[in-house]
């Protein structure tokens, strides 16, 4: 960011006073010359690098190959790690820590004498929530992702990563899978650095950043071993330094039709549902008045091109050497906003116009789509006043619009205890109704709503049941899966209300959840109804529970809503 023919760093390290000598002295014991303290654009490369996040575990030698791009175009590298969320270690969601992750993005920028910042990210949450928290401040900003896992390999077939994880339960029950066998399995299932392969939260994360305009073209799809991956990280060090000489700024390039167009590429790809909750976190961050509503008025009718696992055959892998993303965005120019501005400086429709296809069993054409009309559909009902969401191409095509008894679980730990229980009043045309896993109530928003079936259903070959919650799904998973019910349960949504026997009516079709219940009735319920105790007292899940919104917002702290710029008024002496 340069102001006045000045970096922003050049207040930390232009002057000769006292200050200037302590800012630049120190910094010195690593070896830097003088004159990288003249003026120079100094990029933070914001690193999620952490062996407890395997996703990420190639991003510390990313770092080195962002820092020779940014010495190349004549800037000053700094890597600085933030808080990184370990999607299958961290308990008990990483969900619960996106916003503390952002809030340490942020402010790690906005304390520190920087000019531009590369993002280095990867696993589920360390996209958006740098993201956000890159936002509040405002500089420059680059998104490297770090790329997916090779294809898994098990026994000649291509296996997903965090795919075929839900398909466990029912390969011991109904294939007598061993030990051995899951062994096998799960190694063949992550065979190289990287994030999970299939288009779940990770990889929409990715495509998310790009169609937002925050990568250079073609960034997303790039497996994380792939060469090519450290040529665009490399790119990526070189251009943020000419962002900043042009003050190409986020707010520039996060405009309303950069989310519209992330909304209908999201759709395109058949991305994860939690794309909807970070897109409006971000919103909220860069001041984009986005609603729930949107997504299913922009994304709702566009064709879905990419046959990608969980909603398809294929994996990330094959979608890269399909032409990957820019061939998706070439083939959805009539619903795009070509003139978008990218980190690139040009248009989006500019960057992708000569993308080509290799391979239409992976990438269709606009015109012969993979599926009609996907995208994310947004349900209205007295049981979601303020909506529910569901993924209709990675749902079950009868059971869109269905009416059953709901069965009922308290809490996810009542159903671990009950669901496999030979006694329990329960069949496939039942509703699975669960309870207290919402932002505040779990707290944190745990990918626990896809549960999956009763064992002595699935022995019967049931393979898909409508399952309602107030928690968010895994990108990765699939089914007839209502998520994201807001009003939550545990702050007095209907949902807390549902007992067992109820009857459920879901039409995807006209948008409608509705829990059959006479206003007396409900009036009865809610008299007697009383809020869960909170789970924490004290420390970030007391000031998490606090401050969270619900999920049709995004889930972000009310507090961290919005921006504070980049300026810092007062020294440290
Ligand atoms: Fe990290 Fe899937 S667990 S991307």
């Amino acid at each position: 960011m340069v102001m006045n023919g000045k970096t922003r760093s050049f207040d930390w390290f232009g002057k000769n006073d006292k200050m200037g000598f302590v800012h630049r002295s120190w910094l010195r014991n690593q070896g830097y010359p003088d004159d990288y303290f003249r003026g120079k654009p100094v990029i933070g490369i914001c690193n999620t690098w952490s062996e407890l996040t395997p996703c990420n575990g190639h991003l510390r030698d990313f770092a080195e190959v962002v820092k020779r791009g940014v010495i190349e175009a004549g800037g000053f590298p700094l890597e600085f790690p933030v808080t990184s969320l370990g999607e299958t270690i961290m308990r008990p969601t990483t969900m619960l820590f996106r916003n503390l992750a952002s809030m340490d993005t942020e402010e790690s920028i906005r304390a520190n004498p920087l000019d531009g910042v590369v993002l280095l990210t990867g696993c589920d949450k360390t996209t958006p929530s740098t993201i956000m928290g890159a936002c509040s401040v405002d500089l420059p900003t680059l998104v490297v992702p770090g790329g997916p896992m090779l294809n898994g390999r098990f026994r000649g077939e291509c296996i997903g990563s965090g795919s075929f994880n839900w398909m466990v339960k029912e390969k011991i029950l109904s294939e007598n899978y061993t030990e051995a066998d899951i062994l096998e399995a799960e190694i063949g299932a992550a065979r190289s650095q990287g994030h999970c392969m299939t288009m779940g939260t990770a990889s929409t994360m990715a495509c998310m950043a790009e169609a937002l305009g925050l990568t250079l073209p073609g960034a997303a799809a790039i497996p994380a071993v792939d060469s090519r991956k450290k040529v665009l990280a490399q790119l990526s060090g070189r251009r943020i330094v000419e962002m900043v000489r042009e003050d190409l700024r986020l707010s520039a390039i996060l405009t309303r039709e950069a989310f519209e167009n992330a909304i209908v590429v999201n759709s395109a790809i058949g991305g994860s549902t939690n794309f909807v909750i970070h897109l409006l976190a971000i919103a909220g961050r860069i001041g984009v008045n986005l609603t729930l509503d949107d997504f299913d008025r922009i994304g709702s009718n566009i064709p879905m091109l990419v046959n990608l696992k969980p909603s398809g055959d294929y994996l990330m892998e094959d979608f890269y050497y399909a032409g990957g993303l820019p061939v998706v965005i070439r083939e959805l120019k009539r619903f795009l906003h070509n003139d978008a501005i990218t980190v690139n400086g040009k248009k989006i429709g500019e960057n992708n116009s000569q993308s080509l296809c290799y391979n239409q069993e992976v990438i269709s054409t606009a015109d012969k789509p993979f599926k009609e009309n996907a995208g994310i559909a947004v349900l209205r009902g007295n049981l979601c006043v303020d909506g529910a969401i569901i993924k209709p191409s990675a749902a079950t095509e009868p059971l869109m619009k269905h009416r059953g008894r709901a069965v009922v679980f308290e809490t996810i730990e009542d159903y671990h205890a009950r669901i496999d229980d030979e006694q329990l009043d329960i069949d496939e045309h039942c509703i699975i109704v669960l309870k207290g896993a919402g932002p505040v109530g779990y707290p944190g928003m745990p990918e626990v709503g896809n549960v999956d079936l009763p064992g002595k259903l699935l022995k019967k070959g049931v393979r898909d049941m409508i399952r309602i919650s107030d928690g968010r799904m895994s990108g990765t998973a699939g089914g007839t899966v209502i998520l994201h019910v807001s009003p939550e349960s545990s702050v007095g949504g209907l949902l807390a209300l549902v007992k067992d026997g109820d009857m459920i009516e879901l039409d995807v079709g006209n948008r409608r959840l509705h829990l059959d219940i006479s206003a007396e009735e409900e009036a009865r319920r809610r008299a007697l109804w009383r809020a869960p105790e909170p789970m924490a007292d004290r420390g970030y899940v007391k000031f998490y529970i606090d401050y969270v919104q619900q999920a049709h917002l995004g889930a972000d702290l009310s507090i961290l809503r919005g921006g504070s710029g980049s300026k810092v008024t007062r020294d440290l002496h």
